[in-house]
C-alpha cells in the first residue's frame, strides 16, 4: 500500500494503466500519463492492488474527479534545444500570442478577461492597488505599479509576498490585492493571499499553472497560458504576467477614462509584440558575443529607468541566478547615491537605453559610468544614430510605446544571462541551491 498525504505543498496522484505515480508536479507524470488527480490540504489518498481511494486525514471518504493534465510531452521535451531556458526564451512570441490570442476583441475595442469578467466593473473602482509577489514575478508587478498607475490611474503598489505577511498590511474598503506567481505553489505568495483575503481584500491571481493552490485560493483570476516553464529561470512567464498585467490595465483605463481611439492604439501597439520579439531573438548569437567578451568579469550593473527599471532588476536576476556572477540591478538616477563607487575599469554596465522620456537622462547616467571607466552594453531602439558612439556593446530592439518596452528590452538580457552561464560551464536549467517551485518559507 502506498500513501500519499498533502499539506501545504502540492501533491497530485497521476493515474495511469495499472500504475499510480505520486508527484508534486504534472511535468513529472505527464511522460506516464495525462490523467491525475489533485489532492486538497488535509487529504491523503491510499493507493493498492484494487485501485486507490481518497479521504480526509480524519478518514472521511472524499470523491475526487480525475482532470486532464492540460499539457503534453512535447512541451516538456527540450526538441533542438540545448536547454529548456533556451526553448522558453524562444518560445515567448508563441507563448504571448496564446496569452492574449483570445483577449483581444478589437470588435468591441477591448480585452475580454474571462476569469474576472463579473469583477471588471467592481475593479474601476479600486483605490488601492497591491501586487504579492516573489522573484521575477516580483519584477512584473514592479512593472504593473506602473502600467496600473499610467493607463488605469490607479494607485499601485508592489511587494515582496514574503514582507506584505508579515507587515500587518493595512486594508482598506476598495483595496484589491492581486498575486502573481509561475507556479502557482510560492508558500510566500500563497501566505500573502491567505493574509489579504483575512483582511477582508478582492484577492486577484494572475498564474500560470492551472489549477495551482494560489489559482484556488483567489477569488478570481487570469491565467497566463504560457504553457510548462521548465528551466529555474524564469522567461516566458514573466513576458506572459506583464502582458496580462498590460491588458487588465489597458482594459481597466477603458473602462475609466481611456477613449475607444487610444485603447485600439494600445491593444494594436500590445498584439505587435511577438513579432517584435522575434526579431529581438535573431541577435541571439551577437548577444552571445557580447557576453563572450565579457566573461571574466565578475561584477556587472545593470540599469534602467521608468517602466524599464523593473527591466533592470531582471537582468541582474537572471545573470546571478544562472551564471553565479553577481549583479546588481538599479534604477540609473539611484547610481550617484552609492553604487557609482563600484565603477571600475572595465566594469561591464547593461543600460536600458531606449527611446522615450527619459533618454537624455539615461545618456547622462551612460556619460558618468564611462566617464569612470565602466564597459557599456546598451539596449537601445533601433534607428537610433546616436547611442552607437556613447556603448562599447550594442543591441537593438524595436520601437514600442514606453509601456510596452519592458516585454521587448528583457529579451536580450534574458539571453545574455543564458549566453554567459552556457560560457561559464553551469547548469543553466538547473542553478545551484535554487529550486522552480519555493514551497518553503
Ligand atoms: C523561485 C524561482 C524563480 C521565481 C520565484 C517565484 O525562486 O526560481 O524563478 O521567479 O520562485 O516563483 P513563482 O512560481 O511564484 O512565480
Amino acid at each position: 500500500m502506498l500513501i500519499g498525504a498533502k499539506k501545504g505543498s502540492p501533491l497530485i496522484l497521476g493515474v495511469g494503466e495499472n500504475e499510480y505515480i505520486l508527484a508534486s508536479d504534472a511535468a513529472a507524470i505527464v511522460e506516464h500519463t495525462t490523467q491525475a488527480i489533485y489532492l486538497a490540504d488535509n487529504e491523503m489518498v491510499t493507493v493498492g492492488p484494487d485501485g486507490f481511494h481518497t479521504k480526509t486525514i480524519g478518514n472521511v471518504t472524499v470523491g475526487k474527479d480525475l482532470q486532464q493534465i492540460e499539457f503534453s510531452l512535447e512541451q516538456i521535451e527540450l526538441g533542438s534545444f540545448q536547454h529548456h531556458m533556451l526553448k522558453e526564451i524562444f518560445e515567448q512570441p508563441k507563448s504571448l500570442i496564446t496569452c492574449m490570442g483570445g483577449r483581444i476583441d478589437r470588435r468591441n475595442h477591448g480585452i475580454r478577461l474571462g476569469g474576472i469578467a463579473s469583477y471588471l466593473r467592481d475593479l474601476t473602482r479600486t483605490r488601492r492597488l497591491i501586487m504579492a509577489a516573489c522573484g521575477t514575478a516580483f519584477h512584473a508587478g514592479l512593472v504593473g505599479e506602473f502600467l496600473f498607475e499610467q493607463l488605469a490611474r490607479i494607485p499601485a503598489e508592489t511587494e515582496y509576498a514574503s514582507e506584505f505577511r508579515y507587515r500587518n498590511p493595512i486594508i482598506e474598503d476598495r483595496t484589491v490585492v492581486i498575486a502573481i506567481s509561475q507556479s502557482g505553489e510560492t508558500l510566500d505568495t500563497l501566505a500573502a493571499v491567505e493574509e489579504a483575503k483575512e483582511r477582508g481584500a478582492r484577492v486577484l491571481g494572475v498564474v500560470n499553472v492551472v489549477g495551482s493552490s494560489i489559482a484556488r485560493a483567489t477569488d478570481a483570476g487570469i491565467y497566463l497560458h504560457a504553457g510548462p516553464e521548465i528551466g529555474v529561470a524564469s522567461t516566458k512567464a514573466f513576458t506572459a504576467q506583464v502582458a496580462v498585467l498590460t491588458m487588465l490595465a489597458i482594459e481597466l483605463g477603458r473602462r475609466k477614462h481611456i477613449s475607444s481611439d487610444e485603447a485600439d492604439r494600445h491593444i494594436e501597439e500590445l498584439s505587435q509584440i511577438p513579432d517584435k520579439i522575434s526579431t529581438i531573438l535573431t541577435q541571439s548569437d551577437q548577444i552571445k558575443e557580447i557576453a563572450a567578451a565579457n566573461i571574466n568579469k565578475d561584477n556587472w550593473l545593470f540599469l534602467g529607468r521608468g517602466f524599464n527599471y523593473p527591466v533592470a532588476l531582471e537582468g541582474a536576476l537572471k545573470l546571478k541566478e544562472i551564471s553565479y556572477i553577481h549583479a546588481e540591478g538599479l534604477p540609473a538616477a539611484e547610481m550617484k547615491h552609492g553604487p557609482i563607487a563600484l565603477i571600475a575599469d572595465g566594469m561591464p554596465a547593461v543600460f536600458i537605453a531606449t527611446a522615450g522620456p527619459q533618454y537624455d537622462k539615461i545618456m547622462g547616467n551612460i556619460a558618468e559610468v564611462r566617464a569612470r571607466g565602466g564597459k557599456i552594453i546598451a539596449i537601445a531602439t533601433e534607428g537610433d544614430q546616436n547611442i552607437a558612439q556613447h556603448a562599447d556593446h550594442l543591441i537593438t530592439i524595436p520601437d514600442a510605446p514606453e509601456f510596452l518596452q519592458p516585454m521587448l528590452a528583457v529579451v536580450p538580457l534574458q539571453l545574455l544571462a543564458y549566453h554567459a552561464a552556457v560560457l561559464r560551464g553551469q547548469d543553466v536549467d538547473k542553478p545551484r541551491n535554487l529550486a522552480k517551485s519555493v514551497t518553503v518559507e
